[in-house]
């Protein structure tokens, strides 16, 4: 971290802290009674991912995925890859997938195609950051924390060429 990259605070982690309150509230009461497959897309989503969960009080499951597309540094390639190390069987469960911010889309729009095509009972999604600004394909978001505006963001998971995750606010990179 050097001064002119200093990470400036845009979410402190009381209002992320906040938003995830009022996330598992309305997952709660959607999912009681059910036994979801909370289906987190790493690496970015693994610290919302765990709070999340903390928060709810009923049985669930929890996996992970993760996307590979091509390209680094702060512009997405809009090429997904493939989607490695879904173990479990979607197969008639009731999945959840887990994302920190959508952009483009394009990762979601990827991931929630495939998942379809494995026909679970049913399919949604939660985001922590919503970026619209970006969105380059239609996605239909079923519960957002936090709608951002088009800036870079690091901290809480999120990254800027793999270094900043632990942060726990989310923060804007300074020019
Ligand atoms: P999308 O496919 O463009 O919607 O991009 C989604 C993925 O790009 C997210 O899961 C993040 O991993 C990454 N991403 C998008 N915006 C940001 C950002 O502002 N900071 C860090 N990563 C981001
Ligand atoms: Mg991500």
């Amino acid at each position: 971290m050097n001064s002119e990259n200093r990470p400036e605070v845009l979410i402190p982690s009381t209002e992320i802290s906040a938003a995830v309150d009022r996330l598992a509230a309305d997952i709660r009461r959607d999912y009681a009674g059910k036994e979801p497959l909370l289906l987190g897309i790493l690496k970015g989503s693994f610290m919302f991912m765990a709070d999340l969960v903390r928060r709810l009080d009923f049985p669930l499951e929890i996996d992970f995925v993760r996307l590979s597309s091509y390209g680094g540094g702060t512009e997405s390639s809009g090429k997904i890859n493939v989607v490695q190390g879904l173990r479990s069987d979607v197969k008639s469960k009731d999945v959840l997938v887990v994302e920190d911010i959508i952009d483009t889309g394009l990762t979601v729009a990827y991931l929630l195609e495939y998942l379809h095509k494995k026909r679970p009972a049913s399919l949604k999604l939660c985001t922590l950051l919503d970026k619209p600004s970006r969105r380059r394909v239609p996605v239909s978001i079923d519960y957002t924390g936090i709608t951002v505006p088009d800036k870079f963001l690091v901290g809480y998971g999120l990254d800027c060429d793999e270094v900043y995750r632990n942060l726990p606010d989310i923060c804007v990179l300074g020019e």
